[in-house]
């Protein structure tokens, strides 16, 4: 299998999705989030790149049917029903409920991976899983990392590696270059210290310091929530 890592949203060019399957990774805390209300039983989630974009889709649903999500610097944003922790999204909460959910890097990576043969949606939460239909559906895979604000981020790379372990440890011959190599590493060598690395990330440590520490620990739960998520282009669904 060719495996690649797209490391930013900005390198995310046409001719590396197509025909390919993508795995969008925001670990911190987008995607994490995303697999979380859809376990927790979110009917489907909508990613909205914009706040105006997110506030104008619910104004085309009914009331009580949906929930208007998301962060700018990790804050909740004004007016929102959730942030992006995804401790907020409780079954309780989000049982039913249309999702509509706009964050600062994921949702806009999301919607960019939408060229690619299938777009899956990729956490540590997921990782089996989503490696296990990469496999079923036997393409060129491409692993996209969000990334922050066009920088590279360590705990969606460190993520990439977690899938890449899973891929060889099942066998799968991989044909990729020294990214692909260096986030296996990274993952082999931190595999037992998640909490540790992604707090010292420049994500991470913004999160410690808003007081979400707890975030980082949720999201470093490798296959907590055994749940594959796709994207159509509009909406995730499971
Ligand atoms: C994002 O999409 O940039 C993030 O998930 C940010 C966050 O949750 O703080």
């Amino acid at each position: 299998m060719q495996v690649e890592i797209i490391l930013t949203v900005n390198e995310m060019e046409d001719q590396l999705l197509v025909g390919k399957t993508a795995v969008v990774i925001d670990t911190l805390r987008a995607t994490s989030t995303i697999v979380t209300a859809l376990y927790y039983g979110a009917k489907l989630v909508e990613p909205k790149a914009g706040i105006v974009e997110a506030r104008n889709r619910g104004k085309e649903l009914k009331e009580g049917t949906y929930l208007l999500c998301g962060e700018r610097n990790g804050i909740k944003v004004e007016g929102f029903d959730l942030g992006n922790s995804p401790l907020e999204y409780q079954p309780q909460v989000v049982s039913g409920k249309t999702v509509i959910l706009s964050t600062t890097n994921g949702t806009k990576t999301i919607q960019r991976a939408m060229l690619a043969h299938r777009v899956l949606i990729g956490s540590l939460l997921n990782r089996s899983i989503t490696m296990e239909e990469a496999i079923n559906l036997g393409k060129d895979l491409v692993l996209c990392c969000s990334g922050t604000q066009g920088h590279f981020s360590l705990e969606d790379f460190v993520t990439a590696g977690a899938m890449i372990s899973y891929l060889k440890n099942k066998g799968i011959q991989i044909q990729g270059d020294d990214r692909v190599q260096t986030a296996w590493l990274l993952y082999e060598r931190y595999a037992d210290d998640l909490v540790e690395l992604m707090s010292c990330s420049q994500n991470g440590s913004r999160l410690v310091n808003i007081g979400q520490k707890a975030d980082i620990e949720f999201c470093a739960q490798l296959d907590f929530f055994p749940l594959l998520c796709y994207f159509d282009g509009e909406r995730v669904y499971y």
